[in-house]
């Protein structure tokens, strides 16, 4: 596990199939689970919106963090196909008027009821790039996947750019070292774990 980041790591190679079980159930419903059980992606999917550079610089960091192990698309371009196709999500986008940018939001509504029932138990993180606060963008993500029973194996990111005034919030953003850093190593661990299938 890497610096600074509490990653859900169920151990061992039956991580998959105990995420399938009803814990209500005994023996037999792990069997009629297992039985279901259908071939899990393991590429990471990196969905970003920006607009003014900051989501995206974060966004292409853990892209490059993941080293060739996740797909980087932009919110707009996403169709329910790209995230069927992938085994775990970073979420990426600014904090908005207290919410998820529009774009991002326009991705979950087109998204959401095609791939309802068809991703439970994958894995998912999110970095919120803000002003002052994030913590409403990254509630509201939070609140949208647990329709589809996502399961977030990272703490939210949230970085801060103390953007307050028009001015400043309209302007293009440079991100500090250590959050492209610590982005960087959240794709890592991310892309490493959906693609060991340990989630
Ligand atoms: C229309 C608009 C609304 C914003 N609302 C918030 C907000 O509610 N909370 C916050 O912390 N920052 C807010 N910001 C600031 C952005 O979240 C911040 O500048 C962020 O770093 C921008 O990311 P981006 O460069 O990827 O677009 C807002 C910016 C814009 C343009």
């Amino acid at each position: 596990m890497l610096p600074g980041y509490s990653i859900a790591i169920i151990n061992g190679s039956c991580a998959r199939r105990l995420s399938t079980i009803d814990k209500r159930g005994g023996e037999g419903s792990v069997r009629a689970h297992a039985a279901k059980e259908t071939y899990l992606p393991d590429q990471l999917a990196i969905i970003w919106h920006s607009r003014t550079g900051a989501a995206r610089a974060l966004a292409e960091a853990a892209h490059g963090g993941a080293d060739g192990a996740a797909r980087l698309i932009a919110a707009d371009q996403v169709t329910p196909a790209d995230l069927l196709a992938a085994g775990g999500y970073l979420f990426v986008c600014p904090e908005n008027l207290g919410a998820l940018s529009g774009p991002m939001k326009e991705m979950f509504d087109s998204c959401y009821y095609p791939l309802l029932g068809r991703i439970e138990g994958r894995a998912y993180a999110t970095v919120i790039a803000a002003g002052s606060a994030g913590q409403g963008a990254q509630a509201q993500l939070d609140r949208i996947v647990t329709g589809w029973r996502l399961k977030r194996v990272a703490d939210g990111v949230i970085v801060n750019l103390d953007a307050q005034t028009p001015e400043a919030i309209l302007a293009a953003k440079v991100v500090p070292a250590a959050a492209l850093e610590q982005a960087a190593q959240l794709g890592a661990a991310l892309a490493e774990g959906v693609a060991l299938g340990v989630f």
